[in-house]
Order: structure tokens, then sequence, then C-alpha cells
């Protein structure tokens, strides 16, 4: 395997006592948002904004060209768009959820449905602030988190079918998820994209991809799916794109940037109707709330995150992680996905009910035990009460390590692995948690919790 860099700059972590641990995490309110990033020892919170650019991007930065509209580097990243993903139009945005809002609130009307592989938890809070519901067709391996299957992250292309037939005249677009983020980071294949694509065609919808893990999911594509093992990762990313009509993209992901997105598509009234919201919300058209400098940045990002070696070493690193965590005993979605690794947290915390939330009282105990922050994927941030006050829980319990790209080596990962061990030991004296303020389907960024003992 070939690590494409090496480390010119650094910056110090260190580690707090356990004592001291423990006092902060209290003081947050068993809530790891709210901990301070100087008292983190491994941040494994996010994988969005918190990658290390390249002395290319840096160099970029420097040639931010501020003027208000059409600025240099606007045009760079307007030719970069063009090549890798292809649609007629496009804007910037500051990232993905402000793509997200100036798409929905320009086309959803209160009542539509937008039916997904699984909406990450930004896309369904967009989707539902301007009246409409937002609706997962999973594939059935989805739920299945040990079972090795390589594309779980595929939409259930029957139960798409099914639901077209039923609510048509009620769905405004079908979104697909790449990779799917609240399944495990699992791959799409591209199969299942042409496939969406085709009953979309049938059904005249428009087809959008939350192209946040694009290039990840290209990766999966070459070294999984039969056909596309002499392509490059551009070449495939391209041909998804061919696919759709029009995608969301976060580039804090595969893009590499610390801030950054973009919304494009090929339906010119929809492309003017977000204009005008985006102008009111994000700015001019040409920077879409973001400097100059950030522009650059994304342009540059997007073609060094389709670097194939960059990828290997990417997504060997997760796997790394993966399989140091499954060899002690620790049940983790299987495969790994792209860009974290997730524990199944009520098959590791069996006498924890998904009530008191199992997937929280592991990310609790990571800080405690090694100062690691992860983040609960699971009842906190999914659980919703129906029309009749009955909750519903997720499948999947999840506490997901996300891992940012080229910032931390195999010898932290190493340490995550260490920190499980110590926690399976003990793991019959952890225990739940309830939530004594936070409310709404964002509750998760700032609920404060008290343990049930
Ligand atoms: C699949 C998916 N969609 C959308 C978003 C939102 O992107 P951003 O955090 O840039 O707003 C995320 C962020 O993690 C994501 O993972």
């Amino acid at each position: 395997m070939v690590v494409p860099f090496r480390i010119k700059m650094v910056e110090p972590v260190k580690i707090l006592s356990c004592q001291e641990r423990e006092q902060r995490i209290k003081e947050a309110h068993f809530n790891i948002f709210n901990v301070r990033s100087q008292d983190i020892y491994i941040d494994l919170l996010t994988d969005s904004g918190t990658g290390a650019m390249s002395q290319n991007q840096w160099a970029g930065i420097m040639l931010g060209d501020e003027a208000y509209a059409n600025c240099r580097n606007f045009q760079n990243l307007e030719s970069v768009v063009r090549k890798v993903f292809g649609f007629k139009h496009f804007l910037p945005c500051h990232q993905g959820r402000a793509a997200e809002n100036v798409l929905f609130s320009s086309i959803i009307k209160p009542g539509m449905l937008v039916p997904n592989n699984m909406h990450f938890d930004t896309t369904r809070a967009n989707i539902m602030a301007n009246g409409g519901k937002a609706v997962n067709l999973p594939c059935k391996d989805a739920s299945k988190p040990f079972e090795d299957r390589p594309f779980k992250g595929n939409m259930d292309v029957k139960k798409l079918e099914e639901f077209l037939s039923v609510n048509s005249d009620n769905v405004p677009l079908v979104m697909l998820t790449v990779t799917n983020n609240s399944g495990g980071g699992q791959p799409v294949s591209m199969e299942n994209i042409r496939k969406v694509s085709e009953i979309c065609k049938d059904f005249k919808k428009p087809f959008f991809i939350d192209a946040c893990r694009y290039a990840e999911n290209s990766y999966f594509i070459k070294t999984r799916e039969k056909g596309y093992s002499d392509k490059s990762p551009l070449e495939i990313a391209q041909e998804m794109f061919s696919y759709a009509d029009g995608c969301t993209f976060s580039g804090k992901k595969d893009a590499i940037v610390n801030i950054g997105g973009i919304l494009a598509m090929n339906n010119h009234d929809w492309f003017e109707k977000c204009k005008a919201r985006l102008i009111l919300m994000e700015g001019f058209p040409t920077y879409g709330g973001l400097a100059g400098r950030d522009l650059e940045a994304l342009a540059r990002g997007i073609l060094e995150g389709l670097d194939e070696n960059y990828l290997q070493s990417r997504i060997a690193q997760t796997q790394y992680l993966a399989s140091g965590l499954k060899k002690a005993g620790i049940p983790v979605v299987w495969p790994a996905g792209g860009h974290a690794v997730y524990v199944e947290a009520k098959t590791f915390l069996p006498h924890i009910p998904q009530a008191e939330f199992p997937g929280q009282a592991l990310t609790i105990e990571l800080y405690r035990e090694g100062g690691i922050r992860a983040v609960e994927i699971g009842s906190v941030m999914f659980a919703e009460k129906d029309e009749q006050g009955k909750m519903h829980f997720p499948e999947l319990e999840l506490t997901r390590l996300a891992i940012p790209r080229r910032v931390y080596t195999n010898a932290h990962m190493d340490d995550v692995i260490e920190v499980h061990k110590c926690i399976a030991e003990r793991k019959d004296s952890v225990h739940g948690y309830r939530i004594v303020k936070g409310e709404g389907p964002l509750r998760h960024f700032t609920a404060w919790f008290e343990p049930v003992e």
C-alpha cells in the first residue's frame, strides 16, 4: 500500500487525566458535542471539515480573488465541477446542508415525500423544515450489520417502484446518498444507481445524488463491482453522475476542505428558483457563502480527493481500525464503511435498552476511558414518536468513529482499539442515559443527558 503524503506541520494534542475527563463530560451534560476540542485526545466526531489540506490547497488559499462577483476562483471551480459532476448548472454553497436548504426550500410543498436509500440527519431535517416527509428505502442487507456484503448502501429498488406507484404525484424528487452515512458508511453499487435512475425516468421524477462521499463510493465500485477495476475513480464518478439529474455535495468530506459545498442540477427552472434562494440565504451565485480562497481550495480538493493512491490509503486506514476492533471482539458493522467504523452498541452493551441510548452510553465511555470523541447514530438521532405517540427506534444503535482525512496515523487507531478493549472488560458496569433537555430531529447536537443509575 502507498500512503501518498508525508507530514510537514503538526498540531499538538494531549490527554487529560481520568479525573479531568470525568469532570469535563459531566460539565458537558454527557453530550460529547459540548466538550472543548482541546480536551479531546483523538477526535473521531466527524470526517466533515476536519481533513488536513495539502500544500497545493494551502497555496490555492493564497490565490484567493476576493472580488464580489465572478472571481477567478469561481471560474476554476466551475471547470472542475463541469469535469467531475457534469451537470448543466451549479451553485457554490457554504456546506452540504446549505445546498439541501436551498434545494428543498425551492421545490418542496407541505405534505410532499422524498425517498432516499437513507437520509442523513440534516437532509431529513431540511425536508421536514419545509413541510415534507423523508422516507428511507434501504436494501435488506442494510439491517444485517455483521454480514459481509459488498454494497449494503443500496436502495431497495423494488420498494422504490412500489412507493412511486402509490405516491408519485406527491414526490418532487428521489435521492440516493453515496456512501450511506446513516447506514454504516456503506457504498452503493453502479448497478443500483443505474436502476434507481431508470425507475426515476419511468416515473418522470428527477434523481438527485447526495454526493458527500462520491469519491470513496467510486473507489468501492472500482474494487468491488465487476467491470470497473480498470477504470479510474474519476471515470467512475463521471458515470455515476451521468445517471442523475443533480446533486447536493458537502465538500467538507471528499473534497478535503474545512468549509464548502455545491448544489448542481440540469433543470433550468429549478436552477433559477434555487439561484434566487441562494442569493437570499448564502450570497451571490458565484460565491455562495464562501470566500474566493475557499472556492480555490474546494476546486483543488475535488481533484485530490479522486486520486487513486490517496483513496486506497484512506480506505485501508478505515479497514485497519475495523479489523483491529473486530479481532478484539467488538461488534463492528462489517465490512467497514469508507469514512468511519461503526460499533453496533446494542450488541456490545445488550443490558442497556434502546430507550436508554446504548450508542450514547458507549460514546460517553470512549471519552471517559481514553479521551476519544465519537458520535451516536442511533436512537438519540433517529427515534421518533408516531401520531399515536408510539416511539419507533432505529434498527441499528451505532456509535460512529469517523476518521478525518490525512490527520491521524495508524498508531492513533491502535489507541482507539485499546480503549475499546478496556471498556469491553468492564462493560457490565456501563449504564444508560435519559434526555433531560432537547427535542426535535436535530436534538443530538444540543441535548443534555443524565445517567440512569
Ligand atoms: C450524507 C450526508 N449528507 C449531508 C451532510 C451535510 O453536510 P454538511 O455537514 O456539510 O452540512 C452530511 C454531513 O455529514 C452527510 O454525511
